[in-house]
């Protein structure tokens, strides 16, 4: 991962950037990094803020020899890079939040968006995309952000290196998708359910077309969601 890295200072979105090097047969594990982005894509149709210098911006290129439904493991395995990454950097103690957000004392340090580039059944590439707030401050966020968004700074009280926490997402993303290649989903999901704060606990899950509310059990060998209901029905998410 990041032996082939293509850094732009600003640009629409890495997202679609990266689409563009996986049409083109970009090699597994390139990386498109931006310092800024104008129109960065979150979840469910949502923008994610990506102001300037402040915050890790990213698309790598994957491309697993997996079938297309195993594709949402590899959010997971990004979730649990990402948080070894921090961990290994600071004090702090980020919790996975249900699929894949990253929080920090209850707000949003990383968001991920997974995309892909399928024929038929068959995965021709997948793009993870990684927003990471570092360095911003408090009143760098807009105001309907403040309340529910952090960055590594905020919390850990120190401006943190980009470049060095980029190098460690690396590390540790090739180790676990080394792992994952070799010994399949199982590792991955054991670690997943030691960071995910919500196994347990009672939560709503949000999907573009319909919100359930229940306990989350835990995640399934795909790496989907199971939740139970009240009246007990366990639905798979
Ligand atoms: C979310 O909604 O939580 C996912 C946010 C993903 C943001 C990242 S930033 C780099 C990449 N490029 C984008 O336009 N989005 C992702």
């Amino acid at each position: 991962i990041g032996r082939n890295i293509h850094y732009v200072e600003s640009v629409e979105s890495t997202q679609k950037i990266a689409h563009h090097y996986a049409s083109e047969n970009a090699p597994e594990g390139t990386v498109i990094i931006a310092e800024e982005q104008m129109s960065g894509r979150g979840r469910m149709a949502r923008k994610w803020h990506s102001p300037k210098y402040t915050g890790i911006w990213m698309s790598m290129i994957l491309r697993p020899n997996i079938p297309l439904s195993n594709a949402p493991q590899l959010t997971l395995l990004a979730a649990v890079a990402i948080v070894q990454a921090i961990e290994e950097m600071t004090d702090l103690i980020p919790e996975i939040k249900w699929p894949n957000d990253i929080l920090i004392n209850g707000k949003k340090v990383t968001g991920i968006l997974t995309e892909l580039q399928a024929e038929a059944d068959r995965i021709h590439s997948i793009i993870i995309g990684i927003g990471i707030n570092v360095n911003q401050k408090k009143e760098d966020f807009p105001l309907e952000l403040q309340e529910i968004a952090t960055s590594l700074f905020i919390e850990e009280g120190e401006t943190l290196s980009r470049a060095e926490l980029i190098r460690t997402i690396f590390k540790e993303f090739e180790k676990l998708y080394t792992l994952y290649l070799d010994q399949g989903f199982l590792p991955i999901k054991i670690l997943w359910e030691g960071y995910a704060g919500s196994i347990g606990k009672f939560i709503k899950a949000r999907t573009l077309n319909y919100t359930i509310e229940g306990k989350a059990l835990g995640i399934t060998n795909d790496g989907v969601l199971q939740l139970e209901d009240r009246t007990g029905t366990i639905h798979h998410i």
